[in-house]
């Protein structure tokens, strides 16, 4: 569909067509070109190392029309660095940061007309990713590998204010192994996440709370998102664990809090100390916040707040970030990169 025929304001969180994506592979101990592409399907070896042996990486990062027309891409840098992490933990290879930057700015510049205009509460949603393209058959690193950023708009998350939601902590599966590759954002841990999702749902909860996978004693994040939590006594407290995903919404919150006057403190939260937070919320790229009005564990439900609004520090955060996302706040980190 051409980009002037959408509806901004009620797309929901999937893939549309654009104009095209950008890619570049690796050969022969070095990154080839980038190029732009149109076909959305790529040729692929049957063998290849991604379809068998996992070696696939992502990331996700938005990118906005801010109040005084400009598009900005928001920490893509963060974003090269943790791509640079995973690619380390599944020894592969990634771009460096400038080639990183530029395909984001390459892929978002060609599908300009799909960057939602301000107002519209929409964004331009990047997915870049890495995958091992060698036909591996013994186990070993591929030799080869595909970047790929490809985009596509996305609607504003809450349409019709925040709607607080209901989590479940997950006893009966781990998303991550203790040592294992929870710190990387690895295409397997979203596959390995889907099953204790499903299940939720089923039993009504639209997300699932992932406990520490050494002890299930700590709480470790939501399925795609990382836990915060508000106490009544100022402070903005969230996991310290290496089972995690570093998430770039997350530090920045921590920015904004300290910024704000809130202690941000972080280190393990234990399942049983949850009693201590006035407000919870689970944050990342997509929604930036979605409040948490409950979790529960076992027979045990822990409410937090209004079922119907998000507390004020929460609401506070959510404003504060999304303002310097839109250019309505002074950008005084530096963390908005043009296109
Ligand atoms: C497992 C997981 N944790 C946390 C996050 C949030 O990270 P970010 O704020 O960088 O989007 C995501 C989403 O990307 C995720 O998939």
């Amino acid at each position: 569909m051409p980009a002037q025929n959408l509806d901004w304001k009620n797309l929901s969180f999937q893939y549309l067509p654009t104009d095209g994506y950008v890619g570049c592979d690796f050969a022969d101990g070095k990154w080839g070109p980038l190029q732009v592409k149109q076909d959305p399907h790529i040729p692929m070896h049957i063998a290849a190392n991604c379809l068998h042996y996992g070696q696939a990486i992502f990331e996700g990062l938005k990118a906005f029309t801010t109040k005084d027309g400009r598009v900005v891409l928001f920490r893509p840098d963060r974003n090269a660095d943790r791509l640079a992490n995973s690619a380390r933990r599944l020894a592969m290879e990634a771009p460096p940061l400038e080639l990183f930057l530029e395909a984001c700015r390459k892929a978002v510049a060609h599908n300009r007309s799909f960057v939602p205009p301000y107002g519209t509460g929409a964004s331009m949603y990047l997915r870049p990713l890495v995958i091992g393209t060698e036909p591996t058959i013994g186990i070993k690193p591929s030799s080869t590998y595909s970047f790929i950023v490809m985009v596509t708009p996305v609607g504003p998350y809450y349409k019709d204010g925040f709607k607080p939601v209901d989590a479940l902590v997950m006893e009966e599966y781990d998303r991550a192994a203790p040592k294992g590759t929870g710190q990387a954002k690895m295409a397997g841990n979203y596959a390995a996440s889907l099953l204790p999702g499903l299940e939720a749902k089923k039993k009504g909860y639209p997300i699932v709370l992932f406990s520490d996978p050494k002890e299930n004693k700590y709480v470790d994040e939501f399925g795609t998102s990382n836990f915060l939590g508000i106490t009544a006594a100022g402070e903005y407290k969230t996991p310290d664990s290496p089972s995690i995903l570093q998430s770039i919404t997350n530090e920045s919150l921590q920015v904004l809090a300290a910024d704000m006057g809130l202690r941000v403190v972080r280190a393990p939260i234990a399942l049983d100390a949850l009693e201590q937070f006035a407000e919870v919320g689970a944050c990342g790229t997509a929604a930036v916040i979605t409040p948490v009005y409950s979790v529960t564990r076992g027979a045990r439900k822990l409410t937090f707040g209004r079922p119907d609004q998000a507390g004020e520090t929460l609401t506070r955060l959510y404003k504060a970030l999304q303002g310097i996302q839109y250019g309505e706040i002074p950008d005084t980190h530096g963390w908005l990169a043009p296109v």
